[in-house]
């Protein structure tokens, strides 16, 4: 049993807050963010909207793109640093306003590389036999976690969420390769206390990024057995400019084929990558039966990367 991609959808909060709108609540420049980071601006939900609220919206998309109808769907698995509970996991509730019935359905965590985590988990769960559509949706709402005192880290993250639907097939699975990782003696370099803020240490995580990040694609790579010119384009998670230039040198890919749309919406964690898929297959940046090279790294640490046919 093969594992295909049949939907993709993608929610983002009506509200833009831009760097010249941080301006006002701490001392920074748009200068200073935008030759940091590439960040212009990203999307903050209002007060009572929740991790669920955002995967709703991109479900139903991901799930109406997929032809199917939500009572399809046997497993719903949700990547978040942001639940709405500590239980009942997002995932339930996410299951209980699409209407599906009795799905399984489990929230987990590895920071903002749980799309790449989610991908791979109902991929297994496909060509084991035990799932047949699983939506898998990462949904963030990181301005409730962010300290707005703290100017290094609170210019960074944006809310949002991307889901998609991978479908059971009997031909080949498009999922050709995943190579996941994690290493908690770095739990330091990036971390949130239950009931805390965000803390980070800037400089090390962005080595540490880009090393890991390298280190996997590579290994993708090769176990999917294609070369490095097959892939149409990688796209990475969006946390900085300067790690996604550093990693496409790293690589040796050029810019041109490694997506980025962290201008709009800064550091989405796990909703990044299939938000930045979202819109690069709406700019045509890939076709069907593309090959696609996804990678991410994140708190923990964990990080990851996957070969895909779209
Ligand atoms: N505006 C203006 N000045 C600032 C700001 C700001 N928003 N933030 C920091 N500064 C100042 C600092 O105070 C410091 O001033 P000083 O020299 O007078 O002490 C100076 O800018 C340099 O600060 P650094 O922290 O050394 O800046 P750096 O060049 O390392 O950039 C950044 C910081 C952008 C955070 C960078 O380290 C980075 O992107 N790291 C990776 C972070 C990342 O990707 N995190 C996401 C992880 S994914 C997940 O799982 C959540």
């Amino acid at each position: 049993m093969g594992s295909k991609i049949t939907g993709i959808g993608m929610y983002v909060p009506p509200r833009v807050v831009t760097n010249f709108d941080l301006e006002k609540i701490f001392e920074t420049s748009d200068e200073w963010i935008t030759t940091r980071t590439g960040i212009k601006e990203r999307r903050i939900a209002d007060e009572w909207v929740k991790a669920s609220d955002l995967a709703y919206e991109a479900s139903k998309e991901a799930i109406h793109n997929a032809g199917i109808s939500e009572k399809d769907i046997d497993l719903v698995l949700v990547a978040t640093s942001t639940p709405d509970n500590i239980f009942p996991s997002t995932a339930c509730i996410l299951a209980d306003k699409l209407g599906l019935k009795n799905p399984m359905a489990f929230d987990f965590s590895a920071a903002c590389s749980g799309f790449i985590y989610g991908l791979t988990i109902g991929d297994s769960f496909i060509k084991s036999g035990k799932a047949k559509n699983v939506l898998v949706v990462g949904t963030e709402v990181f301005s409730k976690l962010i300290d707005w005192t703290d100017r290094t880290t609170a210019v960074l993250f944006g809310d949002g969420a991307g889901a998609v639907v991978l479908s059971a097939s009997n031909e080949d699975s498009d999922i050709l390769s995943t190579v996941m990782k994690s290493d908690g003696s770095y739990g330091n370099l990036l971390h949130c206390q239950v009931g805390e803020k965000l803390k980070m240490h800037g400089r090390e995580t962005f080595k540490q990024a880009v090393k890991s990040m390298e280190s996997t694609s590579l290994k993708a790579i090769q176990k999917a057995g294609i070369k490095k010119e097959d892939i149409k384009l990688v796209i990475p998670h969006q946390a900085n400019i300067r790690i996604i230039e550093a990693l496409a040198e790293k690589l040796e890919f050029p810019l041109e084929k490694v997506y980025h749309n962290i201008h709009r919406y800064g550091n989405t964690s796990a909703a990044s990558i299939p938000i930045a898929m979202y819109e690069a297959y709406k700019e045509g940046k890939f076709q069907r039966g593309d090959y696609l090279l996804l990678t991410a790294f994140g708190g923990g640490l964990t990080w990851g990367s996957i070969v895909l046919r779209f």
